[in-house]
């Protein structure tokens, strides 16, 4: 089982494509936060937990996912974090977690995608993303052949001290940062709904023709980038920004 959290879908696409070589099926979680239901998982086999880090360590959408979720025991887990510099303490979050639920950890691997984070960073335009996301291709098809060999990924020494600093620095961020108050949407929307259906926890309705957001936020970044007529705004930092609109639409528009 391939379970993914995704905001922009470049964890979509890497849980896609190793679902594929394991023939097994790849499962958005965000079907059970729109639904707030906490899944009883009762097939056996190898877990490949998929999502994206955010400040250091894999987002927290997921972890507290696999928390609260039941399995089977001592499934085998692998987790494999898309970033655009670094997974951070990433296998040190995923190992302390795999302890608590009981899994037989197997590590964690990082596959370098596009930046989404729009509000923050400066995003690429369309013919970088499309680099980018080919030279993952080859990354995400050998740590998928390594899954179906059952090998267990090669790790650094345990960082306790840096995931002591990330815990802190993640509580903060969370708390304070992740925010949708400055979030704004132009003349220029169509009422298509696109950024409600994209946000992995049902935080946006459409209210007369307008999106409105709610509080529950983690800043995944899929409605400012998925919307059609670039009518989403984050304050003043995001105006003339390239959106980005994931990896399967750069690939798509790429071969027109
Ligand atoms: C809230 C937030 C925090 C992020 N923090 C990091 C980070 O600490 N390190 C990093 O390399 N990339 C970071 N990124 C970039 C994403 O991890 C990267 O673009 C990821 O592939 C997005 O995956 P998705 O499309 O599946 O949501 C962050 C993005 C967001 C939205
Ligand atoms: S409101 Fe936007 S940024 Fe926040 S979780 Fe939903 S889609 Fe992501
Ligand atoms: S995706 Fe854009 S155009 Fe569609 S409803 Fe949302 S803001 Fe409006």
């Amino acid at each position: 089982m391939v379970l993914f959290f995704s905001g922009t879908g470049n964890s979509k696409f890497v849980a896609q494509k190793v679902a594929e070589i394991l023939n097994d099926e790849a499962r958005d979680i965000s079907d059970y936060l729109k639904r707030k239901q906490i899944p009883d998982f009762t097939e056996d086999g190898v877990y490949v937990f998929v999502a994206p880090s955010y400040v250091s360590a894999p987002a927290r959408a997921m972890i507290d996912f696999i928390d609260q979720a039941t399995f089977p025991e001592g499934i085998k887990v692998y987790f494999l974090i898309t970033c655009v510099a670094s997974m951070g303490v990433s296998p040190e979050v995923a190992k302390r977690l795999s302890e608590k639920k009981g899994f037989k950890y197997m590590g964690s691997a990082q596959i370098d995608m596009p930046q989404n984070y729009i509000i923050y960073f400066k995003t690429k335009e369309a013919d970088e993303n499309f680099k980018i996301i080919n030279n993952a291709i080859p990354q995400i098809e050998n740590v998928a052949i390594q899954i179906k060999k059952g090998e267990k990924f090669k790790e650094k020494n345990n960082r306790r001290l840096e995931l002591l600093f990330t815990d802190l620095v993640g509580d903060l961020y969370y708390k304070f940062f992740m925010k949708t108050k400055k979030f704004t949407v132009s003349d220029e929307c169509i009422s298509c709904g696109k950024c409600a259906v994209v946000c992995p926890f049902g935080n946006i309705k459409v209210e007369a023709g307008k999106p409105v957001w709610g509080d529950e936020c983690t800043h995944c970044m899929g409605c400012i980038n998925s919307c059609p007529k670039e009518a989403i705004e984050y304050g003043k930092g995001t105006v003339g920004k390239p959106r980005y609109p994931g990896p399967f639409d750069t690939l798509k528009k790429a071969k027109k």
